[in-house]
């Protein structure tokens, strides 16, 4: 089996493909024809978010592609998120969610971030004071919210819940209260960001990471980091086939994300690494976190606050 139809099975039993199309930062205009082309190459991943302010054309990449006779909505895994103005609403972030993609359902519903944001603030996805701070509701817990997203199983919208950008402190503080176990935390992930503790520590609750941002975002320097060059020529392969498939090699599923239709079949190829190059890049990744006094992160939160997850003051 080539590794690109590799899946990961999740604790509810379902299963996750190892590749999704990213669609953070992709253009409206661009992205219903990429999802559309991504279908067309095989991907059966796809990952969205209300915040992304794409989801109906998302929506429209997909059903084109049923239309079109490429894939059913069951042979697709499609993600979506639960914006931090939802939090308490999230029957209704769901549904807005539904809507915008034109589906009956998702098969992963995550909570995009820890933190809720008010609802009735400045704006209606990105609220601030009048400072400029983000309006974030410090009062209203994200426990709160997996409770109220733990009741939307058994509607079927839903085929299973997750979480996203939470460090182990919220882990540690949202685990003890959960009756559902997340069956997915979705972390900014790559050689200059293992975060191997979260990703150690979800593997033994049994929650599957699934990792964004593998090239480092746009612009980031890792693709051409001597050793990640040199255990891509090894093997024959690109830069970005040695990121993406180091996911692969750590049990986590990847998004790769793209518009353009060269770069969403180059991404498609996933290899097996040896331990070799696993060791090579975990060198690097240790050279890279002692040379900067740690690791590197290229996505931040939109609160205004230090980044990964909100520190509550
Ligand atoms: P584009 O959408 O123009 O292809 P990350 O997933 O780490 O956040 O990185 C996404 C960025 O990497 C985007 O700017 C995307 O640009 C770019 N990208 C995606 N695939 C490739 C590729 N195969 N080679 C080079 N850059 C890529």
């Amino acid at each position: 089996m080539p590794l690109t139809d590799k899946r990961f099975k999740l604790n509810t039993g379902a299963e996750i493909p190892a590749l999704g199309l990213g669609t953070w930062q992709s253009a409206p205009g661009e992205v219903q024809a990429a999802v559309t082309t991504a279908l067309r190459l095989g991907y059966r991943h796809i990952d969205g978010a209300l915040c992304y302010q794409n989801e109906s054309e998302v929506g429209a990449g997909i059903r084109d592609a049923i239309k079109e006779g490429i894939v059913k909505r069951e042979d697709i895994f499609v993600t979506t998120k639960l914006w931090c103005t939802y939090h308490t609403r999230v029957e209704e972030g769901l549904e807005e969610s539904l809507k915008n993609l034109g589906l009956d359902y998702v098969d992963l519903f995550l909570m995009h971030w820890p933190a809720a944001m008010n609802a009735n603030g400045s704006h209606p996805l990105f609220p601030k004071h009048p400072d400029g701070s983000r309006d974030i509701i410090w009062s209203h817990s994200h426990i709160t919210t997996w409770k109220s997203m733990e009741f939307l199983l058994p509607s079927g919208k839903v085929k299973a819940i997750g979480i996203s950008n939470y460090s182990l402190k919220y882990l540690e503080e949202l685990l003890p209260q959960a009756t559902v176990i997340p069956a997915v935390n979705q972390l900014e992930n790559h050689p200059q960001l293992p975060q191997q503790e979260i990703v150690d520590f979800c593997r033994e609750k049994g929650i599957h990471v699934t990792a964004f941002s593998p090239l480092g975002s746009t612009g980031g320097p890792l693709l051409s980091a001597d050793p990640v060059v040199e255990v891509a020529k090894k093997n024959g392969v690109s830069p970005v086939t040695v990121l993406l498939s180091w996911h692969t090699a750590r049990g986590s599923s990847v998004l790769a994300k793209s518009t353009n239709p060269a770069r969403i079949e180059a991404n498609k190829k996933l290899i097996a690494l040896d331990d070799a190059d696993l060791a090579a890049i975990d060198t690097y990744s240790k050279e890279n976190i002692a040379q900067n006094g740690g690791p590197t992160r290229y996505v931040y939160p939109p609160f205004g606050v230090p980044f990964g997850f909100p520190d509550k003051p």
